[in-house]
């Protein structure tokens, strides 16, 4: 559980300013979505908050500590992308367990994670395919429990059902909303899908134009 604060947060890819200024306080626990159009600036926010993309001015606050210059493995975040970015070359099981094998956990705690976010994602089954023998539903919850091993303080997540057909996207947002009621982490989501915005949220920050 964390809070999340942006104080007068301001982005410039070279003179070209994209994000202009947000202040938002998103409270421990809070779903909170970033909903507008295309090109206003919700990949880019959410990856300053990441710590993908560099803040040209501004603060990212999580649980009160300035995060500027932690580094992105450091903020104890984790996204989940509407492109999965899953490895393809790893089996599912892989694919949940690399992440915490890169920072020395213990192999049974691995065990223990991959094991019960398998269990809540329903992919028990598909433990040991590739991420090429999946559906695009599937691939996306092996993403978002590859977000879930990490046990986050802050979920990120970049339109992660917009590459999903109607019906799949409409089950998926039940699913994600019952991740979030029983987990109780502080999310972040971001869509241009004011549908899902209305469904989802505890809280909708509405951005245009970078404002
Ligand atoms: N690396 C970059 N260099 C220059 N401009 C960028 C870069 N990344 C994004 N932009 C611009 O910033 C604006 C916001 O982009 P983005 O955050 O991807 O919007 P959204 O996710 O809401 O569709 C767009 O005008 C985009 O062209
Ligand atoms: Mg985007």
């Amino acid at each position: 559980m964390a809070t999340l604060e942006l104080k007068a947060l301001y982005k410039s890819y070279g003179s070209v300013a994209v994000i202009h200024g947000i202040d938002l306080a998103v409270p421990s626990g809070d779903f909170c979505v970033f909903v507008g159009p295309s090109g206003c600036g919700k990949s880019t926010l959410l990856r300053m908050i990441a710590g993908l993309e560099p803040i040209s001015r501004g603060a990212v606050r999580i649980d009160g500590t300035v995060m500027n210059a932690i580094p992105a493995a450091r903020r104890g975040l984790a996204m989940v992308f509407q492109s999965y970015a899953l490895y393809p070359h790893m089996s599912v099981r892989k694919n949940l367990s690399f992440g915490l094998e890169n920072v020395n956990m213990q192999r049974t705690e691995i065990n223990s994670r991959v094991g019960e976010a398998a269990r809540m994602l329903q992919i028990e089954e598909l433990l040991n395919r590739k991420p090429g023998q999946l559906s695009g539903g599937q691939r996306q919850r092996v993403a978002i429990g590859r977000a879930v091993v990490r046990e986050p303080k802050i979920f990120l997540f970049d339109e992660p059902l917009s590459n999903l057909d109607a019906e799949l996207r409409v089950a998926m947002r039940r699913e994600i909303a019952d991740l979030h009621r029983r987990l109780g982490n502080t999310m972040v989501y971001v869509t241009h899908d004011q549908v899902e915005a209305m469904t989802m949220a505890d809280r909708i920050a509405v951005l245009r134009a970078g404002k």
